[in-house]
């Protein structure tokens, strides 16, 4: 029996910065070899028939980082945006953000929300990409939301459930990640899915992002198929040998 494959996958993309350093190029060079990990990884994961991949392109702390380096991620996430267009189309990917839009710039904000608009019905798999997102910012907002309801009389106390606060995340299309992947050889998940993340299957690869391969992804899916996911169950009553 083939084993099943991971539903949603979700990735750290770490390790630009040293791959070029290593190179002895700017950051800027990381980045960019970074994106074309970034096409890569899309192509496979859609070839292999993964429902929903995320990716974390930028989280809340990165504006923290100098801002040359800020504007140039910016530049590339709307040269992404532009150049991927059409294969996203042909492709039928269904594009969407976790995060918060707001400090993204006009310009490239608008394109990835035409992005979103163009290709909502498209059903051959969903890319989300994570942009200025932080996992505790996004449950903080989350709780904002349900406090709203509960202030306008349209939410009990009795409401106040797992799936109703999953219904509030930037996540509430997406099915739990069963797969999380850190590239560039960090053991940690820098505020990334922490509650998405409960019972995924976690990888960590120490091969920096922009040398990270199709094959790479493959053999971390096989890791992923040899893992026995228990629950909280005992191994039996999860079913194994
Ligand atoms: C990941 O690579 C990309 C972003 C965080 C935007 P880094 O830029 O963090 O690369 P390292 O960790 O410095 O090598
Ligand atoms: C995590 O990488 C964020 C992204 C990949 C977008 P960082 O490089 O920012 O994480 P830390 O600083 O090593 O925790
Ligand atoms: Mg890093």
């Amino acid at each position: 029996m083939r084993a099943r494959l991971p539903r949603h996958i979700a990735i750290i993309m770490d390790g630009n910065g040293r791959w070029a350093q290593a190179r002895g190029l700017p950051r800027a060079a990381g980045h960019r070899a970074g994106s074309k990990a970034v096409r890569r990884v899309v192509r496979v994961c859609r070839r292999m028939g993964i429902e929903a991949l995320t990716l974390y392109a930028f989280s809340v702390q990165n504006w923290g980082r100098p801002d040359e380096e800020v504007s140039n991620l910016m530049e590339l996430l709307g040269e992404f945006i532009i150049r991927e267009w059409q294969e996203i189309m042909d492709q039928e990917i269904r594009v969407v953000h976790l995060g918060e839009l707001r400090r993204i710039p006009g310009p490239v904000r608008e394109k990835l929300l035409a992005l979103e608009r163009a290709s909502r019905h498209h059903r051959g798999m969903t890319l989300a990409l994570a942009l200025s997102y932080g996992s505790r910012e996004e449950m903080v907002r989350a709780t904002r939301k349900m406090v709203g309801k509960a202030l306008a009389g349209k939410l009990s106390r009795q409401q106040v459930t797992e799936a109703g606060l999953a219904a509030c995340l930037d996540t509430a299309s997406l099915p739990d990640p069963d797969l999380v992947i850190r590239t560039g050889g960090e053991r940690r998940l820098s505020n990334f899915l922490l509650w998405q993340s409960a019972y995924a299957e976690l990888v960590f690869s120490d091969i920096l992002w922009p040398d990270f391969m199709q094959a790479d992804l493959r053999a971390v899916v096989a890791e992923f198929q040899r893992r026995n996911r228990r629950y909280g169950l005992t191994g039996e009553q999860a079913g194994e040998d």
